[in-house]
């Protein structure tokens, strides 16, 4: 099966695709069903993409498994490749959270089934597909887009790094000199820009970011596994925090969008975020939508 560890592992064409079956379904003009069946298996917190994936595949008509890694084996040491192996005789499909991108990696070679990253350490592909149907359901279009991200350049940022590249945006990313995201990452993105009309931009300024910007973007200031370092985190992010101030260098019509959960105060004002130019909630809705599209094309459903 197609394996989803990056949203780079889709193509121009296979986003747009995905983002027009997602509308489809949204809308209800098309109502796939299936009965197949979808591990969870979550090595982190999650509300929206464990609720978000259980629904979608509800709605399809399917089932889904809670393989929580405190009441399987592999919370006690189990081999992945012994546990892939297993999973992919049950499953159809298995979405995975974990810390370690190689994991998927384990995961993706020893299981033939579809293995779609739920986040890990390295991206977030799920949220980008949200993302992207959001801004598309806000402007119309996504080429020549203009998204300004803010804070930390951690997995969300990779994934909106690689995501623009592809669909023609113009991706500003304004971290901190020590939260650059990963130079990889980037270059892999700029690559991507350069064939796909898209354009990266990295700056330390959150002003030259913000400026004429038509989405302004944020995320939490310490990811999961990175709470010892929290209080040492805010002053750095301080200047990048999302607030009045920083939206008014915006494009009149700017959106402001957020993975959530949030950190009123920190990355993000209440005012912000509450505001009428936020569509963080349309946003977190956009999940369940984009992961049913995802699950209906990887799966092959009809
Ligand atoms: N944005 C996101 O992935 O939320 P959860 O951590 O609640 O799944």
């Amino acid at each position: 099966g197609k394996d989803i560890l990056s949203i780079a592992d889709l193509s121009t064409k296979e986003i747009s695709a995905l983002l027009q079956l997602a509308r489809d379904l949204k809308k209800g003009e098309k109502k796939p069903i299936c009965q197949k069946i979808l591990g969870l298996l979550f090595y982190k917190a999650s509300t929206r993409t464990r609720v978000s994936f259980t629904t979608a595949m509800y709605q399809l008509g399917g089932q889904v498994i809670d393989l929580n890694p405190s009441v399987t084996q592999v919370g006690r040491g189990e081999p992945i490749s012994d546990t892939a192996r297993v999973l992919a005789r049950y499953l159809d499909i298995l979405a995975i959270r974990t810390f370690k991108q190689e994991d998927l990696q384990t995961f993706a070679h020893y299981a033939d089934i579809p293995i779609i990253n739920a986040l890990s350490d390295l991206e977030h592909p799920c949220q980008i597909l949200a993302d992207l149907l959001t801004i598309q359901e806000c402007f119309g279009t996504l080429e020549g887009i203009t998204l300004s991200y803010f804070g930390d350049g951690n997995n969300v940022a990779h994934s909106i790094l690689l995501g623009g590249a592809l669909m023609g945006m113009k991706v500003c990313i304004a971290t901190p000199d020590d939260y650059k995201p990963d130079s990889g990452v980037v270059e892999q993105a700029q690559a991507l820009a350069a064939s796909h009309g898209g354009e990266i931009f990295l700056t330390k300024d959150p002003v030259e970011a913000a400026k004429g910007s038509h989405v302004l973007y944020t995320d939490v200031w310490a990811s999961m596994g990175q709470e010892a370092s929290a209080d040492a985190r805010i002053p750095v992010f301080q200047p990048y925090q999302l607030n009045e101030k920083l939206l008014s260098y915006a494009d009149k019509e700017a959106i402001v969008l957020h993975c959530l959960p949030a950190h009123r105060g920190e990355e993000i004002t209440s005012e912000v975020i509450e505001g009428k130019q936020s569509r963080v909630w349309d946003q977190a809705e956009n999940r369940m939508h984009a992961q049913k599209a995802l699950m209906v094309s990887v799966l092959g459903i009809e």
